[in-house]
């Protein structure tokens, strides 16, 4: 059976390319996800993308896909906010890194709490747009090996 991957996107993340450039980097979504789509595809992995700006529209897509064999998720957001989001990961038992463009921890004190990163494989955390790939890097490796 090839193996599938998730890469999902939370709110404002459809954003990237102009908002807060200085945080976020210049990188639209669309290239981030054929980025990591292309890393994938060339270890014959099928990737799938999806972004909501909806806490429902991502539990959603989560619960459909929950056959996948690994998730790479930046929760925006929702990453401090969300046990909805967390319950549904824990639901569909889905291995999952968590990517944070921007060092969280050097933000404001209310981003410094994540609801993902205790059940996460990983947090791949401030490095920008290498985070994704550095994410995605660690789940070939992973499914290699399971
Ligand atoms: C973010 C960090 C979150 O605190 C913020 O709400 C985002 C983006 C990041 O990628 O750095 O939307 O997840």
């Amino acid at each position: 059976m090839p193996k599938k991957v998730l890469l999902l996107n939370g709110p404002n993340l459809n954003l990237l390319g102009t908002r807060e450039t200085s945080i976020y980097g210049t990188a639209t979504l669309p290239a981030i996800e054929q980025n990591i789509t292309e890393i994938f595809k060339q270890q014959q992995i099928e990737c799938a993308a999806f972004q909501s700006n909806s806490e429902g529209g991502l539990i959603d897509w989560l619960h459909t896909h929950r056959e996948s064999n690994f998730l790479l998720f930046n929760p925006g957001a929702y990453t401090h906010t969300s046990v909805a989001l967390r319950d549904a990961i824990l639901g569909i038992k889905i291995p999952f890194i968590e990517i944070h463009l921007s060092n969280v921890f050097k933000r404001e004190p209310f981003r410094h709490h994540s609801y993902f990163s205790d059940i996460a494989i990983g947090s791949v955390i401030g490095l920008g747009l290498y985070g994704y790939e550095a994410a995605a890097r660690y789940a070939i490796d992973y499914l290699q090996r399971s």
